[in-house]
């Protein structure tokens, strides 16, 4: 009975206490991401000048561009971390991403990694999912209360998602630094979130964990939209579909991969320095 109870209040997306800010997201346009204008100052300096972009719902898209030139910034200003001084940014057609917290983005469905996992280190690989999954105020539960079955199926489709199913009882300390990456990354993915925002994932990977990180992403796109910073250039190659070149705050160059490496003024930020 009580598991009944429990399975739907997850499933109907329920929160206890409080609600999605602005609704439920509505991609009726394709549009996951739109960004327009964003203009971000520190001190004077201009980190985002101008900045206009916009996501397809399910698209996999690429960032580029040289140190300094902005990426990590937008990261900031679509999670709500840094508030832009101008511009604005939906996510979907509705949800205007100015007016709510740090929290609230989360909670309405971007997920973010960071460049330094930030997993239990002295808890196993499901552990770590488990707390994920509880911590998601969408799921009626609480730190001690039991698994429903949903929930356990939910954190083994995620360990074989990311290739840790054969890890799942090993500590999370001693996993490799690419599984501990992916790992993080299954913490985002329990809590099913629309748009996943990825900042440098394969900086300090193997080579075939790269692979395989590629392998994980190609396989994400399509049921969510994901935003993918990176410098490995070999990496993006593999993944590439549409991408977006940054340079001092603003975009540079938009296109298939080959396009944008032809394009002069690219290669003159990237060469001329
Ligand atoms: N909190 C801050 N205070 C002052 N300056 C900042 C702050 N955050 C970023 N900057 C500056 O804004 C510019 C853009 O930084 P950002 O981290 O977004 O670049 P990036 O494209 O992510 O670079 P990288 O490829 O090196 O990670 C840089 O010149 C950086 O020094
Ligand atoms: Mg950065």
């Amino acid at each position: 009975m009580s598991a009944a109870i429990h399975a739907d209040g997850a499933s109907s997306g329920v929160v206890s206490g409080r609600h999605l800010v602005a609704g439920e997201l509505d991609v009726s346009h394709g549009v996951v991401l739109y960004l327009e204008d964003i203009a971000v100052s520190f001190d004077g300096f201009k980190a985002l000048n101008g900045l206009s972009l916009s996501i397809d719902s399910g698209e996999l898209r690429c960032i580029i561009g040289p140190n300094g030139a902005g990426k990590t910034t937008l990261m900031d200003v679509v999670t709500g971390r840094t508030r832009p001084d101008a511009g604005s940014c939906y996510f979907g057609q509705t949800i205007d991403l100015m007016k709510m917290s740090e929290a609230d983005i989360a909670h309405a469905g971007i997920g973010r990694k960071f460049q330094k996992p930030t997993i239990f280190e002295n808890h196993t690989a499901f552990e770590n999912l488990e707390l994920a999954l509880k911590a998601d105020k969408r799921v009626r539960s609480t730190l001690f209360a039991r698994l429903g079955s949903a929930e356990r199926d939910r954190i083994a489709q995620t360990l074989e998602r990311i290739r840790l199913a054969g890890q799942a009882d090993r500590q999370a300390g001693l996993l490799s630094h690419g599984q501990k990456q992916w790992l993080e990354i299954g913490m985002l993915l329990v809590q099913e979130p629309k748009l996943l925002l990825l900042d440098e994932p394969v900086a300090g990977m193997s080579d075939e964990e790269t692979e395989r990180t590629a392998e994980l992403f190609l396989g994400l796109a399509g049921s969510h939209s994901l935003v993918v910073v990176e410098h490995d250039m070999a990496f993006i190659e593999s993944i590439a579909r549409k991408v977006t070149v940054l340079h001092e705050g603003s975009v540079l160059a938009e296109g298939p991969l080959a396009q944008v490496q032809a394009d002069p003024r690219v290669i003159e930020v990237y060469l001329g320095r």
